[in-house]
């Protein structure tokens, strides 16, 4: 039988709004507290998800000894600070991706974690998706022979706006660390670390990177194709090429979604998966109190070593195609 644990929301903009209400559906979750710059928009916040108490500063949440378990739903730019507030006051965290700016800041704070025996996840919610884990499944099981291919493709278009997060350098914008991780993670669970990497980038007047496209390759002679914009729409899906057929996450490969499966000339064959009534956050919430039940101050699925590896191949990336974050470079 799983306690109970209080949940505190870490900056009240628009993932945390959806990620509450996905937390809602976790029967051992207790929407405890909203924590925010400005008390007036913690207060709103609360009242809106029913969270029982509002904090007008970070650091008062944290101070609270009531709070278990810190969701952070910051800027990337702002997640090594968080993350370390919360870690050293012993609050357990779920922060969201892009983990971090850079390789320096993830090994901070796993560092941080480590040193205050304390949990700490990426909330990279895909991982926990049924649709996904079939994926794997297929992959592991070799029905389909050795995988030889991936291509994954995540784009919208966002309207320019020099003002907004997305093209905010000193925020961490541009397409890559928002929503490039998506296909970067994808090569990553699927072929694992690569051995070279080619790229090429578009940039905004803002400095911020618009459109990427990725090109790698791996020790076993596998290759990824792998691009993400916010300059336009595209199919958002993930196809795994094998010796004899391919599996494709269909759109939006990120969420919830259903696979196409082709093997050997037969018929393509479609597979659904029933949907939660989520948006699919109040996965990756579960498994976090799972391990918390567990006594663990790390997941086995998402874990920081896979975090610290993500984050690599995104240094790698941006040093081909010239991304700077001029405030953490
Ligand atoms: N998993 C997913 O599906 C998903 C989807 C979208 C975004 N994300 C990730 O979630 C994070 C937040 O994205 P978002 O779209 O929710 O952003 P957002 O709407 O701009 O919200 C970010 C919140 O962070 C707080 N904040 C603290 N310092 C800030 C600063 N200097 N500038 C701006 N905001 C600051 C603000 O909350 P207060 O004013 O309340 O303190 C703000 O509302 C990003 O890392 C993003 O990659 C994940």
């Amino acid at each position: 039988m799983s306690k109970t644990y209080n949940w505190a929301i870490l900056g009240c903009g628009k993932i945390a709004r959806k990620f509450a209400t996905d937390l809602k559906l976790c029967p051992n979750a207790r929407l405890y507290a909203a924590a925010s710059r400005s008390l007036e928009s913690a207060q709103s916040f609360a009242s809106e998800l029913g969270f029982e108490k509002a904090y007008g500063s970070y650091e008062e949440m944290v101070n609270d000894p009531e709070v278990d378990v810190v969701y952070i739903a910051t800027p990337h730019s702002h997640h090594l600070e968080h993350a370390l507030l919360c870690l050293n006051h012993q609050k357990a965290v779920l922060c969201e991706k892009a983990f971090a700016i850079n390789s320096k800041e993830v090994g901070l704070m796993i560092e941080a974690a480590r040193r205050n025996k304390t949990f700490l996840m990426e909330a990279f919610w895909t991982r926990f998706q049924p649709s996904f884990l079939k994926v794997l499944e297929i992959i592991h099981s070799g029905e389909l022979g050795a995988l030889k291919m991936v291509h994954s493709d995540f784009a919208f278009n966002a309207e320019y706006n020099p003002e907004k997060r997305l093209y905010n350098v000193d925020l961490g914008g541009g397409s890559l660390l928002d929503i490039g991780i998506y296909p970067i993670f994808m090569s990553l669970m699927a072929l694992g670390k690569p051995s070279e990497i080619k790229t090429m980038a578009r940039f905004c007047p803002t400095g911020a990177e618009e459109s990427i496209m990725m090109s790698f390759s791996y020790p076993g002679g596998e290759i990824a194709s792998l691009v993400s914009s916010f300059a336009s729409y595209s199919s958002t899906q993930t196809e795994f090429s094998f010796e004899n057929g391919f599996v494709r996450l269909n759109r939006r490969f990120y969420t919830p979604t259903s696979l196409t499966y082709w093997k050997n000339w037969e018929e393509e064959k479609v597979i659904t998966f029933e949907k939660g009534a989520g948006f699919g956050y109040e996965l990756e919430a579960a498994h976090v109190m799972e391990c918390l039940d567990a006594g663990k101050t790390e997941s086995d699925w998402m874990p920081l070593n896979f975090s610290s590896d993500l984050m690599e191949i995104m240094d790698w990336v941006r040093k081909d195609a010239g991304i700077v974050f001029p405030k953490h470079d």
